[in-house]
């Protein structure tokens, strides 16, 4: 029993519901994508993997390898775990390219729509006794120039203290450590939550087998993930690290960036710590 229970906690879990909820919210549904541009694209793709394997003599026990790993992939529902951990870092970069104000970065798998609705000074939803350092994470959320966004909203999701997301894994209440806190008229917040835990992508399916075959750790940073967004303004997406942390310099998902590593100190009043972030949104 308890065997079971751990295989559903894992891969075949997180996996599996991370490619349901993709298709659930998929943006580019139904998007109309230019023939010349998908020429382009998947002719280039394929290029160089052709180059790969004539300079790296590729051999057909390799070939088959990665035939059968790209199957077990799919079977496994890991699509969207490979690729937030391993691509989308790049296309966040392109997307960031020309966007004035704070930083963003990657979404990754597990962030769910329509949280619960929080005022400006709120504690996510938790368990009674949540485990983890409590955590105030408060700030301001302005325009370019500086003016307050009365009723930005900030969603924030993120791991517990055992590096698990409700709605992914067993056994978490639904909402657990994910709300949407609406900003006062000054644009300001206060979030009471708890530290999460470095989070490890799956190691028992089909990513964790690449990366135990190439011999790279399977480590995130702990991290926060937030939503900021108001009227026409652009929304960011981004994630916040913790100063000294686990792997925040060697984060498998290359998603870290200087302007992202929170540096909490004491809290001020009651247990934990507390740190304060502004957001800046470019206009729309
Ligand atoms: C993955 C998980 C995360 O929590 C994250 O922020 C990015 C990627 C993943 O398992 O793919
Ligand atoms: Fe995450």
């Amino acid at each position: 029993m308890t065997d079971i229970i751990t295989e559903q906690a894992t891969a075949a879990a997180s996996g599996a519901a991370a490619t349901e909820k993709f298709r659930g919210k998929q943006r580019t549904e139904g998007a109309d994508v230019d023939t010349r541009r998908v020429d382009t694209l998947v002719s280039e793709l394929l290029a160089a993997a052709h180059d790969i394997i004539r300079r790296h003599k590729v051999t057909y026990a390799e070939y088959d390898a990665l035939k059968s790993w790209l199957i077990q992939v799919g079977q496994d529902g890991e699509w969207p775990l490979f690729l937030d951990v391993w691509l989308e870092h790049v296309v966040e970069e392109v997307a960031g390219e020309d966007r004035e104000g704070s930083k963003g970065t990657i979404e990754g798998p597990y962030y769910v729509p329509d949280s619960p609705r929080l005022p400006a000074e709120a504690t996510l939803p938790m368990r009674d006794g949540e485990e983890g350092t409590p955590l105030l994470f408060q700030g301001r959320v302005t325009g370019v120039d500086g003016t307050p966004l009365a009723g930005a909203l900030v969603e924030m999701w993120h791991a517990d203290n055992d590096g698990f997301y409700s709605q992914f894994a067993p056994g978490l209440p639904e909402w657990n450590l994910r709300g949407a806190v609406v900003a006062d008229d000054q644009g300001n917040f206060k979030i009471h939550t708890i530290e999460p835990a470095p989070y490890q992508i799956p190691t028992d399916g089909s990513c964790g087998r690449l990366i135990a075959a190439a011999g790279w750790h399977a480590w995130r940073p702990a991290h926060l993930h937030l939503k900021v967004s108001a009227p026409g303004r652009q929304l960011i997406t981004t994630q916040l690290y913790f100063k000294g942390g686990s792997h925040v310099s060697d984060d498998i998902a290359s998603a870290v960036k200087p302007e992202l590593i929170l540096d909490p100190g004491p809290a001020a009043h009651g247990a934990g710590r507390e740190v304060t972030y502004d957001f800046v949104l470019d206009k729309a």
